[in-house]
């Protein structure tokens, strides 16, 4: 299968509990190819932009509460089948129901504080890799 990007975020409770390399590795370990990374600040503007299709949830206020709480890492990452096989090795939202050896399994506190985030197809990876990168920034990943 032709290789694709996905978009990973190491959320701030991993990042502010040491946890970015052990997961950053894991992600390596499992087949995927780090293309860009930064460490930022999300302001509330960008984080309820990013999770705007929770707007009318009734966990946006501390989703977004909790994504400004802290730096956090976005990845461009780059693998066969890329959106499947990291919503693969993420597992499930809450950590109590993620299958053994998955990022949230080892990792999250809980539900809310989760450790990582994933894009859920391949239209969003597309929408949320270019939310964090720029085209240069990417050069030639695109297909
Ligand atoms: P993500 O978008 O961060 O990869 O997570 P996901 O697809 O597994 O879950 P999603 O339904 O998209 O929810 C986005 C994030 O909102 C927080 N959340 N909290 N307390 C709750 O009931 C609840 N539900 C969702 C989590 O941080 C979740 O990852
Ligand atoms: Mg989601």
């Amino acid at each position: 299968m032709a290789l694709s990007l996905t978009l990973g975020i190491v959320k701030p409770d991993a990042v502010a509990t040491g946890k970015t390399g052990k997961i950053v590795a894991h992600l390596q370990d499992a087949g995927f190819a780090l293309r860009a990374a930064r460490l930022v600040r999300l302001t509330p503007a960008e984080a309820g932009a990013f999770y705007a299709v929770h707007r009318e949830r009734p966990f946006y206020a501390d989703l977004v509460s909790f994504m400004t709480s802290g730096p956090c890492l976005p990845m461009a990452l780059e693998r066969s089948d890329a959106v499947g096989a990291l919503r693969q090795v993420i597992g499930a939202t809450d950590p109590a129901e993620a299958a053994p050896g998955t990022v949230r399994k080892l990792y999250a506190e809980s539900k809310g504080r989760n450790a990582i985030h994933a894009s859920d197809s391949d239209e969003n990876a597309r929408r949320e890799v270019a939310f964090f990168f720029t085209e240069s920034e990417l050069a030639g990943l695109w297909g």
